[in-house]
């Protein structure tokens, strides 16, 4: 199926006003998107554990009004209006309005907040953009006389959400989602996230994150200025098959709970997109010197301890340090005793996979 199951047949139900709250997750990529085409199509599949304490709580407020031309909202962002982030909203709006014709009938008034400090350099897109498309697709299921399925709900939402931010189609559930069309995922799709299909060891049950906060700026280089330079990029080619072959291989790893490779897998994947960075025209240089400090650090630890703890890196200097549940304890004394102070007021947020969306 393509697009098409996406717009809305008959919208039965009247409602003069309507208000609804979600939760959802921030997410951490295990083998990264970069690189898309339009609309918000990836070059490569994606595969992302969803966190459970970093995320945003969202309420929209819905208001019947009498056909408008463009969606009309407001936008508070803890508590504060926020007109600087109404832009990149409007232009989502914009885009999904063929798929959600209601927004005109409708003004909305938007809260939100996040659980991860403001500018901590946590990508705050994925979160905020899939919160709002759980309340629209709330609305839209009240509209239809609550006959959607949680099934259709959430693959829409994610449809939805990937059209604000593409890593946004993997923070409805959880704990791991696939975007991107995949041989060896059924039901993988380019244009929504899917849950992982298959059991997973139980060493990867609630695997934890510890988020070591080196640069807490705004990031360097956005997004959609990231995914261009793939564009033209002479490794291109061949780093979205090394993406889509590490999602193989992960797979494996996942179901038959080869931890070993895992780290290998992850902490490639986290420098490969580093790489792809370093080599782009023009090219940046995201991570800082307490980013190699703290990857080194983790070596020693991980050689001196046979722990088996690896790292992942976002498109910036924050390190995720991924890590068994059962290894918990001796890991955080670890990072306090010997990473915090590479962070930033030596902070650090302490996470672990999560289960995706929550109405609240
Ligand atoms: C490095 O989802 O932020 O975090 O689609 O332009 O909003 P847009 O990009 P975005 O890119 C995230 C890239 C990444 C890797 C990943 O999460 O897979």
């Amino acid at each position: 199926m393509g697009t098409q199951e996406f717009i809305p047949r008959s919208l039965q139900n009247s409602l003069e006003k309507a208000s609804f709250t979600w939760q959802t997750p921030s997410n951490i990529a295990l083998v990264k998107y970069w690189g898309k085409t339009d609309p918000q199509l990836p070059k490569n599949a994606s595969i992302s554990f969803a966190l459970s304490q970093s995320h945003t709580i969202t309420t929209i407020d819905f208001k019947k009004v009498d056909k408008v031309e463009t969606p009309t909202f407001e936008l508070f962002f803890e508590g504060k209006k926020k007109d600087d982030f109404k832009p990149k909203i409007a232009k989502f709006f914009e885009r999904i309005l063929e798929y959600c014709p209601y927004l005109l009938n409708y003004e909305m008034v938007i809260n939100s907040e996040n659980s991860f400090p403001h500018s901590s350099g946590i990508a705050s897109s994925a979160s905020g953009m899939s919160a709002i498309a759980m309340c629209l697709m709330n609305l839209e299921n009240e509209l239809s006389k609550s006959t959607l399925s949680d099934e259709f709900l959430n693959k829409k939402a994610s449809f939805l959400a990937r059209l604000g931010s593409g890593s946004a189609s993997r923070s409805i559930e959880g704990p791991l989602v696939v975007w991107g069309l995949h041989e060896e995922i059924e039901g993988s799709s380019d244009l929504y996230g899917v849950k992982f299909p298959f059991q997973v060891a139980s060493i990867f049950e609630n695997y934890q994150d510890t988020i070591l906060l080196v640069d807490k700026g705004e990031k360097q280089v956005s997004s959609t200025v990231g995914h261009n330079l793939m564009h033209n990029h002479p490794f291109a080619e061949q780093r979205f098959q090394q993406a889509n072959d590490n999602l193989s291989k992960i797979t494996r790893c996942l179901k038959e709970g080869n931890i070993d490779e895992f780290i290998s897998l992850v902490e490639s994947e986290a420098l490969s997109l580093h790489a792809m960075m370093l080599t782009s025209n023009p090219y940046f240089i995201l991570m800082k010197p307490n980013t190699l400090e703290i990857i080194n650090a983790i070596w020693n630890y991980r050689e001196e301890t046979g722990s088996k703890v690896c790292f992942t890196l976002d498109a910036g200097a924050n390190v995720h340090m991924l890590y068994p549940e059962n290894e918990k304890e001796s890991v955080l004394q670890f990072a306090e005793n010997q990473l915090s102070k590479y962070c930033q007021k030596n902070q650090y947020i302490c996470d672990s996979v999560g289960l995706g969306a929550k109405k609240l």
